[in-house]
């Protein structure tokens, strides 16, 4: 799943031209993102001790897609002429050169995993219903479309990528009779506030026809985050899962790879300011 997002979220950000240097874009920034890990977010691990150092790999490979993406840009203010049809076309006129960067990295980096992640939960979650599948593969059956879209929002329910988005508060806020202090994060509970029983019924079964009666109340529902951020992708990722969904369906039949459905691990880093991390871990079958 992450070679077809990558993939997608590549051409959507460059545009259809190949060249040797998004060649080497593709490989350094596969290898980059393949690093990623909750140990980056410890400020013991973030020293760079030299190009072995996991720190040290990040370092020098960060620089050298920095460097690549800075000379894609430099070479496409250059050539003028009719501009291409990748997001960064659209950007170079808005943006300057480090801004740019900044966008495509965060393109990239959220465009693809997310998605990747999702549309592996979706086959998991709905192989385990042959008969949705099945129904799902009649070509014209009336409301497949609409069916289609209510797997990948119970996907996105039962299995939110992100189990609370978080902010940083300016000001004190008033929470649950306790007073949070400004300068503290605060997370809203995505994971939670999608299986309450009050808001959608058997909440932890794994029910798309429950879209198709209507739409759940607002924040029952927020696997793009709520408020006046969200995610920016929303529509295109649901989009292209639906798409990829339905394309491998109607090319392929499957069946799960183990009758035990896929566990996932819930775990929470719970930071104290001046007294370090502690992670708290969990794996269940929900
Ligand atoms: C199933 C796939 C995806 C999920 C579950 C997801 C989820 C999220 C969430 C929860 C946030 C944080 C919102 C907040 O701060 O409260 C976010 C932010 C963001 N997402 Fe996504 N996302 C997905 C796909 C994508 C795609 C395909 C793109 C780009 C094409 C994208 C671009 C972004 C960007 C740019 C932000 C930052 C927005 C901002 O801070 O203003 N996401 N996403």
């Amino acid at each position: 799943m992450r070679e077809v997002t990558f993939e997608v979220i590549l051409r959507v950000v460059f545009g259809l031209e190949e060249s040797a240097r998004l060649t080497a874009l593709r490989r350094s920034l596969r290898r980059l993102l393949g690093m990623g890990g909750t140990w980056m977010v410890v400020p013991a691990l973030r020293r760079d001790l030299g190009p072995l150092s996991p720190w040290g790999r990040f370092v020098r490979l960060r620089a050298g897609v920095d460097a690549l993406l800075r000379a894609e840009i430099r070479e496409r203010r250059e050539r003028g002429g009719p501009a291409g049809d990748g997001a960064i076309d659209v950007l170079l006129a808005e943006m300057d050169d480090g801004e740019l960067v900044d966008a495509l990295i965060t393109m990239l980096v959220a465009g693809h995993e997310t998605t990747a992640t999702s549309l592996a939960w979706c086959f998991e979650l709905l192989l385990r219903r042959p008969s949705l599948v099945e129904r799902l593969r009649g070509e014209g059956e009336p409301g497949a479309a609409r069916l289609l879209d209510a797997v990948v929002r119970e996907t996105l329910r039962l299995r939110p990528v992100f189990r609370y988005t978080s902010r940083r508060l300016r000001e004190p806020l008033a929470l649950g009779g306790y007073t949070v202090p400004a300068g503290f994060a605060v997370g809203a509970n995505v994971y939670l506030a999608q299986r309450r029983a009050a808001d959608h019924e058997d909440p932890d079964a794994f029910r798309p026809e429950r879209f198709l009666d209507g739409a759940p109340t607002t924040g029952a529902w927020a696997p793009f985050g709520g408020g006046s951020r969200r995610c920016l992708g929303a529509s295109f990722a649901t989009y292209e899962i639906g798409l990829v969904l339905r394309t491998v369906l109607s090319a392929a039949r499957l069946r799960p790879a183990s009758a035990r459905p896929e566990q996932i691990a819930l775990h929470a880093i719970v930071m104290v300011p001046g007294r370090g991390a502690r992670v708290v871990l969990e794996s269940r079958a929900y």
